[in-house]
């Protein structure tokens, strides 16, 4: 074995889990298409300071989580731990605000945390997100909590459960986090080292850490200190998504790990994983394009983990819905080489065969047709073309069909039709 291994944390995606990813992203792609978002890719890596702008100082992302270092330039960078904070930087630098009244961007990749890796959490994994500028209106919300729940269905993913709160805004959350803030204070020796710490610049993490949210069941609720306009908002928002008959939970104990949000917030849970049971979050963050410069642009927006979707998914590899032919092409001898490399190319390239995706694969001439033969079974060929000189004299070749050993000869000029043929019967 070498001694080389993937990183702790990271792993290779494989040729089947990679059709899991595929599948996947296709789906969330047909409905991002449906619901008018259109695809930005942005770097890896950033200036620090905007993850430490947006995500928050006191965050376990920014404090603990991050993958940092010094380009040779003495830049300090991060390789971005999340993807809003990367897609509003290029928001507010492409202008993107003023070229159309609103604008729905989503995006596909990888990020990073140094997160203790366990089961479903990696230190690189890949989120499918999407980022909503530019509408303040409960509508908003609830068509983007809509599409949350079509791409599970669309999954078959239906053992989820989607918990809404509001963290309410600059006018009414002042008021909850003193009060959290002084019944925390109360209890501070019960708390864990990190949550004291920060009892007083975020008091909200108490409420989602492990070791002391269960021993806080009487800690006061963020909605009883909902002003009027988040209040409205959020019973908005559940009555759209009534209407629209999404099934959701109000939670107004949810709170999330980022400091970016106002009103809405959601998570999308399961009881299939163990512990990292989240599959996706998100929620609205209407003033931090502002904070970060840009124009005074309300957004909102969630992400997926795409590994522990799929691992609820537990989809099997999907099945081969079409019977496209795999053809296989063997030959004997070195003039049919010839001709049966130039069939192979044939076979990918015929403008027919393209249409219905033929596989086609061979190159094993130097080999014994046994040996072809056998290649071409245990890559699951469903047929085989065989070239021998006699085939190639009569300007024909053999087919066979790989799971019946029947075989047959027929003219090369209608091969194509043949396979066209086998693949409609099927
Ligand atoms: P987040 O809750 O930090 O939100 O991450 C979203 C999802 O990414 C999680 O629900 C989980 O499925 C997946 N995830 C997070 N960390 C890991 C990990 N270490 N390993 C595997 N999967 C992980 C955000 O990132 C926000 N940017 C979402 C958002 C977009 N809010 C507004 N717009």
């Amino acid at each position: 074995m070498s001694k080389y291994q993937a990183i702790r944390g990271t792993k290779d995606i494989l040729p089947a889990e990679s059709v899991q990813f595929q599948r996947l992203e296709s789906a969330a792609r047909a409905l991002f298409a449906r619901y008018g978002y259109a695809e930005i890719r942005t770097p890896t890596f950033e200036a620090v300071d905007l993850f430490q702008r947006s995500l928050g100082e006191t965050t376990d992302v920014v404090q603990k989580e991050m993958y940092l270092f010094e380009d040779r330039g003495g830049r300090k960078l991060a390789l971005r731990p999340e993807g809003t904070a990367g897609v509003v930087r290029a928001f507010i630098e492409h202008h993107l605000s003023q070229s159309l009244p609103y604008c729905k961007l989503f995006y596909v990749g990888p990020m990073f945390r140094a997160e203790r890796p366990q089961a479903g959490r990696y230190r690189e994994f890949w989120q499918i997100g999407a980022e909503y500028f530019g509408n303040a209106g409960p509508a908003a919300d609830a068509e983007l909590l809509a599409l949350v729940d079509a791409l599970f269905l669309a999954l078959d993913i239906r053992d989820v459960r989607l918990r809404i709160n509001s963290i309410g805004d600059q006018e009414c959350r002042p008021k909850y986090l003193a009060a959290l803030r002084t019944y925390l204070t109360k209890r501070s020796v019960e708390l864990c080292e990190d949550c004291q710490r920060r009892l007083d610049k975020n008091p909200l993490r108490a409420l989602d850490c492990k070791t002391d949210s269960p021993k806080l069941k009487d800690a006061p609720t963020i909605d009883a200190y909902w002003c009027a306009p988040c209040r409205a908002h959020f019973a908005a928002v559940g009555q759209l998504l009534t209407d629209s008959h999404v099934a959701f939970e109000t939670d107004p104990r949810l709170v999330r790990g980022l400091d970016y949000y106002t009103r809405t917030i959601f998570e999308v849970t399961t009881k299939v994983l163990g512990a990292q049971d989240a599959l996706a979050a998100g929620g609205r963050y209407d003033k931090l394009v502002k904070d970060l410069d840009g124009p005074d642009v309300p957004a909102l927006g969630f992400a997926m983990g795409m590994e522990r979707t799929i691992q609820a998914s537990q989809a099997a590899a999907p099945k081969i819905v079409t019977a496209t032919p795999f053809v296989f092409v063997a030959a004997m001898g070195e003039a049919a080489s010839r001709v049966a490399y130039q069939t192979l190319q044939m076979l990918r390239h015929s403008p027919e065969l393209v249409k219905i995706n033929l596989r086609a694969e061979g190159d094993f001439f130097e080999k014994k047709l046994g040996a072809q033969l056998t290649i071409a079974d245990r890559i699951g060929a469903t047929h085989c073309v065989i070239l021998g000189e006699d085939e190639v004299q009569k300007g024909e070749v053999t087919l066979r069909t790989m799971n019946t050993s029947s075989q047959e000869r027929l003219a090369q000029k209608d091969l194509v039709s043949k396979l066209l043929a086998v693949s409609n019967l099927a």
